[in-house]
C-alpha cells in the first residue's frame, strides 16, 4: 500500500520560524521527494474553535494567513492537497463514532491535553496569574479524538508534527487498533515524523524561552520584513555569563546557536563567513572566548534571511490574488471530502449502521422480510 501524509496546524496566528523548522520545511521535502502517493495539507479551523469558541473572527482571518504561509513555504497545490477541517463535515462525523472508543480518563491523561488545560486556565488549579475561565469545554477536551479523524479520514500513514503532538498521534493509534479490533480493520495505524534535530524540535524563541509564542512577543514570522527579522535577531538572548568578548561563552542555552543549529548549513559559511568552515569551528571560538555576539548575530542575520527572502517574495505575489488562495482551499477541501466521504462509508459499514445500502437491502429482501412478514 503506498504512503499518505497528513498533517496540519490550527488557524490562529500566522506562522513562525518555530512552525517552519518543526514541521513545515519537512513538509515541503516530502511533498517533493516523490515518496508520498498523497499528501494532505489540512487548516485545522474547527480545532481552533475548540478553545477560540468566542473569536470565530481571529479564527477565519488567520485560514489565510496560513495558506499564504504554507504556499509561499513551497506547499505546491499542484502536489499537495490543501484544505480546510470544518468544510469537510465527515470528519465530525468520524469523531462522533471514535468518541465511543474513548475513556474520560484516557484523555485526562493526555499530555498535551492536560498541559493545555493549566495553560489555557481551564482548570480550577490553573496557574494563578492567568483568568479562571471556570472550566473546559467539552470541544476541546476532545479535540484528540477529531485529530484522529483528521488522521484516518485519509488513511494516513505518515504524520509530519512537532514534538508537542506526539500524544496525539499515539491515542490516534490507540483509536484505530480499538475500532480494528472492535470492527472491521478498515482504518491505518499511523507513524509520527519528528524533525531530527533536537533545536528543530523545539525552536525557543528569541527572548531564550521555551517555546515561540504570539502573547510572549518572542516569534520571528515568515512574513516578517528584513528590517523585523534584523531587529529581532539583533536583540536575541545569548549567554548571560559572557560579559567581555574574551570571555568564554557558553552555546548550550544560547538561543543564537540554536537558532544556528536549526538554520546554518555548510554553504552558509562558504558564503558569508568564510573564517570559519563549519558550525562546530565557530562554537569552539565562542567557546575558547573572543567571539563577540554581534558577529555571531550578523552571521545568524544572513543566514536567515537567505531561507526567508525566497518566501517572503512569494508570499508577496501571492497576496495580490487572494481570490486564487481560496480557490486553492476550495478545490483542496472538495477532494479531501470525496476521499473522507469513502473512509465513513468504509466504517459506517464495519460498525453495521450502513441500514440503506444496497447490500443491505438486499439482505432484507432475503431473510429479514421473511422474518416480519408474518
Ligand atoms: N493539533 C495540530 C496543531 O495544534 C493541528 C492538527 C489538527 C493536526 N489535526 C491534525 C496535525 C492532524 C496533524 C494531524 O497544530
Amino acid at each position: 500500500m503506498g504512503k499518505i501524509i497528513l498533517t496540519g496546524d490550527r488557524p490562529t496566528g500566522r506562522l513562525h520560524i518555530g512552525h517552519y523548522v518543526g514541521s513545515l520545511r519537512r513538509r515541503v521535502e516530502l511533498q517533493n521527494s516523490g515518496e508520498f502517493d498523497k499528501v494532505y495539507i489540512m487548516i485545522a479551523d474547527a480545532q481552533a474553535l475548540t478553545d477560540n469558541a468566542d473569536n470565530p473572527e481571529k479564527v477565519r482571518q488567520n485560514i489565510v494567513e496560513v495558506a499564504l504561509d504554507y504556499m509561499s513555504a513551497g506547499l505546491d497545490p499542484s502536489k499537495s492537497t490543501l484544505f480546510i477541517q470544518s468544510q469537510v463535515s465527515e470528519l465530525t462525523e468520524l469523531t462522533f463514532y471514535y468518541m465511543d472508543l474513548v475513556t474520560v480518563q484516557r484523555l485526562q491523561r493526555n499530555p498535551t491535553v492536560k498541559q493545555e488545560i493549566q495553560l489555557r486556565g481551564y482548570s480550577d488549579s490553573a496557574d494563578s496569574s492567568r483568568e479562571n475561565r471556570g472550566g473546559i469545554p467539552v470541544g476541546f477536551f476532545c479535540y484528540p479524538i477529531s485529530q484522529a479523524a483528521d488522521i484516518t479520514a485519509f488513511k494516513a500513514t505518515t504524520v509530519p508534527v512537532g514534538e508537542d503532538q506526539e500524544p496525539m498521534i499515539e491515542q490516534t493509534r490507540e483509536i484505530v487498533r480499538k475500532f480494528n479490533a472492535t470492527y472491521a480493520p478498515v482504518l491505518v495505524e499511523p507513524e509520527i515524523l519528528l524533525p531530527d534535530n533536537e533545536a528543530c524540535r523545539r525552536l525557543p524563541g528569541t527572548d531564550g524561552k521555551a517555546k515561540m509564542s504570539k502573547s510572549l512577543g518572542n516569534c520571528i514570522y515568515l512574513a516578517d520584513s528584513e528590517e523585523e527579522v534584523r531587529k529581532k535577531v539583533m536583540g536575541m538572548y545569548t549567554d548571560p555569563l559572557h560579559v567581555q568578548v574574551s570571555d568564554p561563552g557558553h552555546v548550550e542555552g544560547n538561543t543564537v546557536f540554536t537558532y544556528l543549529d536549526a538554520f546554518c548549513r555548510k554553504e552558509h559559511f562558504a558564503e558569508f563567513w568564510p573564517e570559519y568552515d563549519s558550525l562546530d569551528a565557530l562554537k569552539d571560538h565562542y567557546r575558547r572566548g573572543g567571539l563577540g555576539d554581534v558577529k555571531v548575530k550578523r552571521f545568524l542575520n544572513s543566514v536567515l534571511q537567505s531561507e526567508l527572502a525566497p518566501i517572503r517574495a512569494r508570499r508577496r505575489e501571492l497576496e495580490k490574488d487572494i481570490p486564487y488562495v481560496y480557490e486553492v482551499l476550495r478545490k483542496g477541501s472538495e477532494a479531501a471530502r470525496e476521499v473522507a466521504a469513502q473512509t465513513l462509508s468504509d466504517v459506517k459499514r464495519a460498525m453495521r449502521i450502513n441500514y440503506f445500502d444496497a447490500e443491505e437491502l438486499a439482505d432484507l429482501t432475503g431473510c429479514q422480510t421473511a422474518k416480519y412478514s408474518g
